[in-house]
C-alpha cells in the first residue's frame, strides 16, 4: 500500500525546540528550561544538531513500538520530533546505502540510561534489518548476548539497579545488504573488586544472587551451594533482594539466552562451578597461629569450605592449602618460600577470587564472540556500540575512577575533534565560508594523564616497578614533583604554593580538573591496583586444577612457562586498550547519544535542574550547540525549504517551476531577509539566527491562517452560490409544472362542458329518429304476427290426424308379430332341450382349438436354438401340447442349424465340446475361452522365411503353432519357444532361429496338470525313463491353455487310443531332472498388475502368484 506522503517537520507542533540549535537565546538557564519543559511533556529526547539528548524518563514510555519503528523507517532525521529510532535509522541507512562504517557513542552518567539506549538501537536495526531464518538467527545471538554479559557483568549500584560495571563495544557486522553477520564484542576494566566486596546499599554482581535464587536443588547440591544468601561472606546482605529484579526469573533467562548464544550444556556448568567456587572462596577463613620463631602464621580455620571448593574444582587440596599459607619469591634462580600472615593470606584470597572472577568474564566475552562472529570472509561493514560506563565524581574517587574518568576525557576528546571535523566538512562541502569557532579541547588533560614520559600513569607504572619500598605516599610525592606545574593537577603537597591553604585538599589526595569537573583521587590503594597482584603459588595451584575452565583461565601457572617479567600493570593495560578503541572510532562515522540523569532518585517525573545542570555542563553540551551553529545554527536542502516557505510569496505559490535554489533566493528577497543572515550552500539553505527561522516560522503560521481564511472564504462563496443556483432552478421547475398542471385543469373542464352540450344535442336527435323507426317497425311486425298465428293453427290441425293414423298402423305389427312368435315357439319347443347343451359345447372347444393353432402361428420365436422364447399359454386345459409342441420346435430348429454345418466346422464344435466336458466348471479360465475360436496354428510357419528350417524339418501335419512361455525349471523365470504340435510328436524350438529344442513323441506324455484358476499355466508330464524325460517334465504358460490342453488330449486319444489324464489341482507335483517340485498356486498380489508370476521358492516349491 503507498504510504500517503505527508511532508512533516522537527518543526511541527514543537514542544520548546526539538533542535538547541535552535535556542534563542542560548544559555544554561534556557536550555535546561527547554530539557525540562520537553521532559515534562514526554519528550525525551533533544537534538543538538545530529547528537540526541536522552534523558532518562525512568519509566516505560509508549515511544518504542512496532508502530514507532515504522514511522521513523526511511524517514529524514529532522523529519519527525526527535527520537533514539531518528538517529539509529540514519546511522543504518548511512551505513547500508552510503558504505560508511559506523559508531555509536552512548555516554553518561551511570544510571543516565546508555545501556538502554544501546539496546533500543540494537533492537531498532534488528526491526528494520534484513529478514530470513539465517539473518534471525543472528540476531537472535546479538540480542540474547546482552542478558548474559549483564547477569556477570552488571550490579546494583545506589545509582542504578542494573548498573554496567565494565564497558562494552560492540561491533555488529553486516553484509552489502545491510544484513547483519555477526558480531564482536569488546570489555573493558571490568569492576572486580565488588567481588570481595560492595559498599552499602549495593550488591555483588547479579550472576551471584540469580544462581542462589534460581538454580534446582539439586543444581546447588552439585555445586555445593545453599540458597542462603547470608550463608555467604561474599555476598552483602543489606540490598539482597531489589524491588522489581526477580533473581529467579533472570536465572532462567540467562541459562535460556547462554543456550541460545551457543554455549553448550557442560560449558554452562562449568561457568557456574566457577561462580560457585568464588562464593565459596569468601568463606574461607584465617587464624593467626604463633610459630617458635615469634612469627605470626595464618591457619585455615575451618577446612571444610576449602575441601569442598577442591572437589569442585579438581585441584588437590594440599596444594591450595599451602599457596593460601607461603609465597614463594623467585629471584635469580633462587627460590625463597616466607609463610604468610593472616592479612596477607586474605589478601591472597581476595586477589584470587577477583582474578578468578574477571578471568572468567573475559572468558565469557570471547566464548560469546566465537558463537557470534561473522562466518564468511565477504567484506563487512560495522556498526559500533559503545556504551560504556560515564564520568564518575563520587566522595571517594580511586584507581578505578581515575580510570574511567580518564576515559571518558578520551572519549570528549575524540567527541570534539570529530563533530567539528564534521562540521567543517559540511561547510566545505556545501562551499560555505569556514569561521572558526573557539572551544576548548581537553587534550591537555589526556596528556596529562597519559603522556609516556611524564603522565600520571606513567609515573603510577614507574613507581610500581622501582625496586624498594613502594607506597600510595611515594607515588604522590613523585606525582608532586612532576606535574606541579600541570594547569590542571592540583595538590596541597606541591611546592605550587596555590594549593597549599586549599583545606578542601586532604594531603594523602591529588585533584585533576576534568573537562566535565574537578575531581579528587584518593592516593591509597593505587599502587595494589595497579599492580593487580597474584601470588604466583595461587596461580600455579589453580594450573593444577583438574577443572579444564579454571586450568585455561591461569596459563601463567604452568611452571613450564614461567615468565619472570611481570605482567603489565592494569593502567597500563587500560591506557593500551583505550588508544586502540579511540583508533577505531576515529575511522568510523560518530552518531552520538548522550544521556542524562534527571534526578538521583530513580524517580519518574522527577526533574532535578542543579543535578541535570552538573551534567550538561561536564558533557560540554552548551559549547556542543555553539560549536553547532558558530557559523550557522539552521540548515536545511532546497528543496524541503521551498516547499514549507513557498506559500510566502507569490512568486513561490501555489507552485515554482524553475530549480528550488532560485525559488528559495526569490523567497527570501521577497522577505527582505537581511543577505548577513543566510549563505546559499550547494544543496542546502544555511540560515545564520535561530530568530530568522523563527520568523519565517511566525510568517508561515500567519500566512496559513490568512491562507485558511481565504481557501474557508472561497469555499463558503462557492458553497452559498452553488445553494442559490440550486434554489432557483429548483424554482422554475416548480413554476413551469404548477402552469402546466394548471392549465391542463381549465382545459379539461372546458373538454367536458363541451362534451356534455355535444351530447345532450345528439341524444336529443337520435331519440327523436328511433320514435319514428320504433312507429314502422310496430306496424310491420303486427301484420306478420297475425299471419304466423293462422299458418300455426292450420298446422298443428293436420299434425293430429296424421299421428292418429301412424299409433293405429304399429299396433297391428306389433299384434301380428306376437301371434307369429307365440306359433312358432309352440311348434319347435319339443327339439330343443335334448342335444342342444353338448352340441355348443363341442363347437366351442372346436373353436378354441383351431384358434390357438392359428394364432401359435403367428406367434412362432426365431430358428435361433439358443432362442429361449415361447409364447405363454392361452388355456390350461392346453398345457402338455403347449410343451410337446415347444420340444418339437426346439428339435426341429436345432435340426435346421445342424444341417448347414460343413465337416470342417463340425470338427470345431465337436472340439469346443470336447472343451467343455474337459473343463466346464473345473477351470476358472474356461469360461472366457468359450468365445475365442480354436485356431492352432497361430504362427503361420510356412509364410515366415526364418522357420523355413523348422518347416523342413516337420513332415507331419502342424496341429498347433504356437508362442508359449517355458518356465525355467532353476527359476522361474519364462522364455519364449515356439510350441508345435503333430500327430505324433510334441516339439519345442526357438523362437527367433526355429531351432528344434526339444521333440516328446506323443506315446511319452503322460499327463498334464494345471490349476482351477484363471491362470495360463500348465505342465506336461512325461513318462518315467523315456528319453524325452530326461531333463524332466515341462511347465508353460499360454494364453491358450485350453485349446492347446484340447487339441492334445484329442491328438493322443485319436494317435495312442488312450486317454491323457488331466489333473487340474492348485498343487502338484512335477519331476525336475532329480527333484520332485511342487507347484503351488497362491492368491498373489496386485503388484505386478494382472500378470501372475512365478517364483522358484527353493528345491521343492515353485510358487505362481496368480492375481
Ligand atoms: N529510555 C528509557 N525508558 C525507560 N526507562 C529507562 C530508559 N532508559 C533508562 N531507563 C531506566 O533507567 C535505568 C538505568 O538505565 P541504564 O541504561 O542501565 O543506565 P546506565 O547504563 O547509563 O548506567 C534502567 O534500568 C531503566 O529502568
Ligand atoms: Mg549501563
Amino acid at each position: 500500500m503507498a504510504k500517503m506522503e505527508v511532508k512533516t517537520s522537527l518543526l511541527d507542533n514543537m514542544i520548546g525546540v526539538g533542535d538547541m540549535v535552535l535556542l534563542e537565546p542560548l544559555n544554561e538557564e534556557t536550555f535546561i528550561n527547554n530539557l525540562k519543559k520537553r521532559f515534562d511533556h514526554n519528550e525525551i529526547y533533544t537534538y543538538i544538531g545530529s547528537v540526541v539528548i536522552s534523558v532518562n524518563p525512568y519509566r516505560s514510555l509508549p515511544i518504542y513500538s512496532p508502530e514507532k519503528v515504522e514511522d521513523y523507517r526511511n524517514r529524514n532525521f529532522y523529519e519527525l520530533s526527535p527520537h533514539i529510532f531518528a538517529l539509529s535509522d540514519e546511522a543504518y541507512r548511512s551505513l547500508r546505502d552510503q558504505d560508511k562504517d559506523q559508531c555509536i557513542l552512548i555516554t553518561g552518567e551511570s544510571g543516565a540510561g546508555k545501556t538502554e539506549a544501546s539496546k533500543l538501537v540494537m533492537s531498532y536495526v534488528a526491526a528494520v534489518c534484513g529478514k530470513g531464518a539465517e539473518v534471525n538467527q543472528v540476531k537472535e545471538q546479538l540480542l540474547q548476548s546482552n542478558p548474559v554479559l549483564e547477569a556477570f557483568g552488571n550490579a546494583k549500584t545506589v545509582r542504578n539497579d542494573n548498573s554496567s560495571r565494565f564497558g562494552k563495544y560492540m561491533d555488529i557486522e553486516f553484509d552489502f545488504k545491510g544484513d547483519p553477520l555477526g558480531g564482536v564484542i569488546s570489555n573493558y576494566l571490568l569492576e572486580k573488586s565488588r567481588v570481595v566486596k560492595q559498599p552499602r546499599g549495593e550488591r555483588n554482581f547479579h550472576v551471584f544472587y540469580q544462581l542462589l535464587s534460581g538454580a534446582s536443588e539439586e543444581l546447588l547440591n552439585k555445586l555445593k551451594l545453599e540458597r542462603d544468601f547470608s550463608r555467604y561472606n561474599y555476598l552483602s546482605l543489606d540490598s539482597a533482594r531489589v524491588n522489581g529484579i526477580d533473581d529467579a526469573a533472570n536465572f532462567r533467562t540467562v541459562r535460556n539466552a547462554m543456550q541460545i548464544v551457543g554455549f553448550m550444556d557442560h560449558e554452562a556448568e562449568s561457568v557456574l562451578e566457577v561462580v560457585a567456587a568464588v562464593l565459596k572462596l569468601g568463606n574461607i577463613e584465617f587464624k593467626p597461629e604463633s610459630r617458635v620463631n615469634g612469627l605470626d602464621e595464618s591457619k585455615i580455620k575451618d577446612k571444610n569450605e576449602l575441601k569442598e571448593i577442591c572437589e569442585l574444582t579438581g585441584i588437590d587440596q594440599s596444594v591450595l592449602e599451602r599457596a593460601f599459607s607461603f609465597r614463594t619469591v623467585e629471584a635469580k634462580q633462587e627460590k625463597v618460600s616466607t609463610t604468610l600472615n593472616v592479612a596477607q593470606a586474605y589478601y591472597a584470597r581476595d586477589a584470587l577470587a577477583k582474578n578468578l572472577y574477571s578471568r572468567l568474564f573475559s572468558w565469557l566475552v570471547n566464548r560469546i564472540n566465537e558463537s557470534i562472529k561473522a562466518q564468511t570472509k565477504v567484506r563487512k561493514k560495522v556498526m559500533g556500540v559503545l556504551d560504556i560506563y560515564g564520568f564518575e565524581i563520587f566522595e571517594d574517587n580511586s584507581f578505578e575512577q581515575f580510570i574511567i574518568n580518564y576515559c571518558n576525557e578520551k572519549l570528549q576528546q575524540i567527541f570534539i575533534e570529530l563533530t567539528l571535523k564534521e562540521e567543517q566538512e559540511e561547510y566545505i562541502r556545501e562551499d560555505i565560508e569556514w569561521t572558526h569557532i573557539e572551544y576548548f579541547n581537553n587534550a591537555i588533560i589526556c596528556d596529562l594523564i597519559e603522556n609516556n614520559t611524564n603522565g600520571i600513569l606513567a609515573m603510577l607504572d614507574e613507581e610500581c616497578l622501582r625496586p624498594g619500598t613502594v607506597t600510595d605516599e611515594t607515588f604522590l610525592e613523585k606525582l608532586n614533583q612532576v606535574c606541579a606545574t600541570h594547569q590542571h593537577f592540583e595538590s596541597r603537597m606541591s611546592k605550587c604554593s596555590r594549593f597549599l591553604n586549599d583545606t578542601s585538599l586532604p594531603h594523602s589526595c591529588f585533584r585533576i580538573q576534568h573537562y566535565a569537573g574537578k575531581v579528587l583521587y584518593q592516593v591509597e590503594g593505587f599502587v595494589d591496583k595497579n599492580n593487580d597482584l597474584l601470588y604466583r603459588d595461587l596461580s600455579q595451584a589453580m594450573w593444577k586444577a583438574s577443572h579444564t575452565l579454571i586450568k585455561s583461565l591461569f596459563p601463567e601457572g604452568n611452571p613450564a612457562k614461567i615468565n619472570l617479567k611481570r605482567p603489565p600493570t592494569a593502567g597500563s593495560q587500560f591506557k593500551a586498550s583505550v588508544a586502540t578503541l579511540m583508533k577505531n572510532l576515529q575511522t568510523k562515522n560518530p552518531n552520538y547519544i548522550r544521556c542524562i540523569k534527571p534526578n538521583d532518585k530513580k524517580a519518574a517525573h522527577i526533574f532535578n535542574e542543579s543535578l541535570v545542570c552538573h551534567q550538561i555542563r561536564y558533557l560540554g553540551l552548551l559549547e556542543n550547540v555553539r560549536v553547532r551553529r558558530a557559523g550557522y545554527a539552521f540548515r536545511q536542502a532546497y528543496e524541503p525549504c521551498l516547499e514549507r516557505y513557498k506559500m510566502l510569496c507569490k512568486q513561490t505559490w501555489p507552485h515554482w517551476k524553475g530549480p528550488a535554489r532560485s525559488g528559495v533566493e526569490v523567497l527570501f528577497n521577497e522577505l527582505e531577509i537581511p543577505v548577513e543572515e543566510y549563505s546559499f550552500g550547494r544543496s542546502k539553505i544555511f540560515i545564520r539566527n535561530p530568530r530568522t527561522l523563527f520568523k519565517l516560522e511566525d510568517l508561515r503560521k500567519q500566512r496559513l491562517e490568512d491562507l485558511a481564511t481565504l481557501i474557508q472564504k472561497i469555499y463558503r462563496g462557492w458553497k452559498c452560490r452553488t445553494h442559490f443556483l440550486l434554489m432557483k432552478k429548483s424554482q422554475i421547475v416548480i413554476a413551469a409544472w404548477f402552469r402546466r398542471f394548471a392549465q391542463q385543469k381549465k382545459y379539461q373542464q372546458t373538454k367536458s362542458s363541451a362534451l356534455v352540450i355535444q351530447s345532450y344535442i345528439r341524444g336529443w336527435k337520435a331519440r327523436k329518429i328511433l320514435r319514428e323507426l320504433k312507429h314502422q317497425k310496430r306496424c310491420k311486425e303486427a301484420a306478420t304476427t297475425i299471419a304466423a298465428y293462422w299458418h300455426g293453427t292450420q298446422a298443428r290441425r293436420e299434425l293430429k290426424r296424421l299421428k292418429e293414423e301412424a299409433r293405429r298402423k304399429h299396433a297391428v305389427a306389433v299384434i301380428w308379430a306376437y301371434w307369429l312368435g307365440l306359433k312358432v315357439r309352440r311348434e319347435y319347443r319339443k327339439f330343443f332341450r335334448a342335444n342342444a347343451g353338448k352340441k355348443i359345447y363341442e363347437f366351442t372347444l372346436q373353436r378354441i382349438i383351431q384358434k390357438y393353432f392359428l394364432e401359435m402361428k403367428n406367434k412362432m420365436p426365431s430358428l435361433s436354438p439358443i432362442d429361449k422364447n415361447w409364447p405363454s399359454r392361452p388355456y390350461l386345459f392346453l398345457d402338455s401340447t403347449h410343451k410337446e409342441l415347444k420340444r418339437i420346435f426346439h428339435l426341429w430348429r436345432c435340426k435346421k442349424y445342424r444341417d448347414q454345418f460343413t465337416d470342417q466346422q463340425k470338427l470345431i464344435y465337436e472340439e469346443k465340446l470336447e472343451a467343455s466336458e474337459l473343463f466346464k466348471d473345473k477351470k476358472a479360465l474356461y469360461p472366457s475361452s468359450v468365445g475365442q475360436p480354436f485356431q492352432g496354428a497361430y504362427l503361420e510357419i510356412n509364410k515366415n522365411p526364418k522357420y523355413k528350417k523348422l518347416k523342413d524339418a516337420i513332415e507331419e501335419k502342424i496341429i498347433i503353432a504356437e508362442v508359449v512361455n517355458k518356465i525355467n525349471r532353476a527359476n522361474g523365470k519364462s522364455t519364449s519357444r515356439i510350441f508345435l504340435l503333430t500327430n505324433n510328436n510334441l516339439l519345442l524350438a526357438d523362437q527367433k532361429s526355429g531351432q528344434i529344442k526339444s521333440e516328446v513323441p506323443l506315446v511319452d506324455v503322460t499327463k498334464v496338470s494345471m490349476s482351477s484358476q484363471n491362470d495360463g499355466f500348465f505342465a506336461v508330464h512325461l513318462k518315467e525313463g523315456s528319453e524325452a524325460a530326461s531333463k524332466g517334465d515341462f511347465l508353460f504358460s499360454s494364453d491358450h491353455l485350453i485349446e492347446m490342453a484340447t487339441k492334445l488330449y484329442r491328438t493322443t486319444l485319436s494317435q495312442t487310443k488312450q486317454k491323457l489324464s488331466i489333473e487340474i489341482s492348485d498343487e502338484f507335483l512335477v519331476q525336475f531332472r532329480q527333484d520332485k517340485v511342487c507347484v503351488k498356486f497362491i492368491q498373489g498380489n496386485q503388484k505386478n498388475g494382472s500378470v501372475p508370476t512365478c517364483k522358484r521358492k527353493n528345491n521343492r516349491l515353485l510358487e505362481v502368484a496368480v492375481p
